[in-house]
Formats: structure tokens, sequence, C-alpha cells
């Protein structure tokens, strides 16, 4: 028998071929812009998947170890402030990954037989299987969805699934891959899919010493090269591109001033590039810009809440005072 987690992952073959084609349109269109830029959702294929596996191990990548910290250490904090009203709620996860972070949290609400679902949404099917198998597997009894897709397309449809209060969890510091204008338009459509008192858990990296910051995107074993140049090889595999990996290079830069850490790969050579019968030239020297990922303050979070129809309730930090989860509620 198919329970609900086994039929949500098996996307139908349209869907599967809308995906696909919104990937060629999308990095088609990037790479004809000035400057040239691909998008960092795009880094998530299996490969890709894997090596931000090992990133998130890395000595140089605090961001995984501080949030663990806070999941571990103050999860009856989190849990008492989440399930605060005593109503059946739907804990929903916006980029659930492996969900290392969450089952800390979901193995204590379990325990103390709250009465919720976990509705995990990742862009990446391949992520969905591997946390849908753990989390079965390590948390028997816990209630799942699996929902592969964009976020609000399937934040919609966790709506359609079920209408109880939300609490949902944008961890990892996910909200800093998204440029300024994109991260407050998407609280305020993450506030339109919500109704008053429904719950946000966000994840932000803090401002701290620059050097810290650029060393976990610049890493000595160089994983964080091979996860950029990786987007190049999916283009390659996925679209029957021909991109020569080789003869690119990982830059990597942090700005202190506006809190924006940027990655980008570098052409080392004039060279032409198809995709899907385009052409596509690169200069010697030229850039892609790959990904932004944004650092905050604690004033800076407070405005984003704001500007966007949240309270704060609460943000919870780590020991180093590094990163932080800030509780939302909608208003
Ligand atoms: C998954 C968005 C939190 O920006 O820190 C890690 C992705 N990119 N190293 C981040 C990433 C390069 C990561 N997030």
């Amino acid at each position: 028998m198919m329970t609900q987690a086994d039929k949500s992952l098996h996307i139908s073959a349209m869907e599967r071929g809308n995906i696909k084609d919104q990937f060629k349109t999308d990095v088609k269109k990037g790479l004809g812009d000035t400057p040239k830029k691909l998008q960092s959702k795009y880094f998530y294929d299996a490969i890709g998947d894997g090596l931000f596996q090992q990133i998130m191990t890395m000595p140089e990548y605090y961001l995984t170890r501080c949030e663990l910290d806070i999941f571990k250490n103050r999860t009856v904090d989190l849990a008492t402030l989440i399930t605060n009203a005593g109503t059946a709620f739907d804990l929903i996860e916006l980029g659930a990954g492996d969900a290392t972070k969450s089952s800390y949290l979901l193995k204590h609400l379990i325990r103390q037989n709250i009465e919720f679902a976990y509705m995990p949404i990742d862009i990446s099917g391949n992520i969905l299987n591997v946390l849908n198998e753990k989390l079965k597997a390590d948390i028997p009894g816990l209630p799942i969805t699996c929902l592969e897709g964009d976020y609000f397309t399937m934040l919609k449809k966790a709506t359609k699934i079920s209408g109880r209060r939300k609490v949902v969890l944008f961890l990892g510091g996910n909200i800093g891959n998204m440029e300024q204008e994109e991260a407050l338009a998407f609280c305020l459509e993450l506030r339109e899919h919500l109704n008053p008192g429904d719950i946000v858990v966000m994840g932000f990296d803090l401002k701290k010493n620059p050097q810290t910051i650029l060393d976990a995107y610049n890493d000595k074993a160089g994983i964080t090269a091979a996860f950029n140049l990786n987007m190049l090889a999916r283009i390659n595999r996925e679209l029957q591109a021909n991109f020569n990996i080789d003869s690119f290079k990982h830059y990597q830069n942090y700005d202190p001033l506006t809190g924006a850490c940027r990655s980008f790969l570098i052409s080392c050579d004039d060279q032409k590039v198809s995709i899907d019968e385009k052409i596509i030239s690169f200069a010697k020297d030229e850039f892609i810009y790959m990904e932004v990922s944004q650092k905050f303050s604690q004033e800076d979070i407070q405005v984003l809440a704001n500007a966007t129809g949240f309270e704060i309730t609460c943000s919870v930090t780590d020991s180093n005072g590094w990163f932080t989860d800030s509780l939302w509620v909608a208003q």
C-alpha cells in the first residue's frame, strides 16, 4: 500500500517535465543576461546534495553546527514556544534537506504526544527520499507528507491538505540566499499564506568577523568550489551542454558593509558553450554570479519581520552568538 508520503514523492512525469523545462529556461535566460547569473536553487541535484552534506561537515562551515547547537540544546524552549496554544498544528519545513536539525524537535514533540503532522518541502526529490527513509526509521509514528517543489506552490498544497494552524520552519540561513528585495517579497508572500497567530521559525546567519564568514565559503579543501562547479556539470548532464568545467574557477567575496557573501565562477579563457542550440560566449575573466549568502544583524531581522506583517516573540541564539533562530508570529 502506498502511504501519503510515498504518493507525494512520486510526482508525475508531467510535473517532472515542467521542472526540467523551468531549469532550462532559467539557465538560458540567466546566461543570456549581463552580468551572467545562475540561480542557487539549482545547486541541489543528487551530486549537489552530497556536496552540500560534505560542506556541512567542513571545519570552516560553522552555520550547521551553530544551528544544531540550538536545536539540540534549546529543544524544550523551541517546543514550548511553538506548542503554546496547545492546538494541533502542521509543522511545515521549507527546504527541509535531510532534516538533521529539525529531527531533534520532531522527536521531542512525538515524545510529548503533541498532535501535529510534519510536512517537509524541498526542491530536491532526491533529498526528500533520503529524509523520508531516515525519519520513518528514526521516529516511528511521525505523520509525514513530503512535498517536492517550489516553496509557495507546495505551501499552497499543504494548506489544501490540512486547515490546521501552521508552524513554518525556514532554517539553515536559507533566507540568506535571497537578494534583499527578494527576501522582503518572500516574507510578504509567506505572510499571505498564513493566518494571524501562525508561527514562523527562521534561521539567520549573523554578521560576525568577516574572515570567519569568508572562510566558511572558501574552504581549503575546495568543496565549496566543487559545489559551485557542479552546477555547470549538472547543466551538461541535464541540458546536454558542453561546459569545460576545468576552465572555470570559484571566486568568493564577503562585503562587511552590506553583509553579502557572494560566490562567482570566473571563466579562465575566451570560450563558447552550447546549451540546447544556444551558443553562449564567455570572455576571459568574465564571471557568472552564482549565489548570495546574506548575513544579518538582530536589527536587520527586526526590520524584515516588522515590514512583512510579523512580530518577533523570541530569538534563540547559539553559544557563540553566531547564528540565530528567530520566532515570528503572524499579525
Ligand atoms: C544552504 C543557503 C544555508 O548559503 O550558507 C553553503 C548554501 N553555499 N556553501 C549557505 C551554501 C555555499 C548555504 N545555505
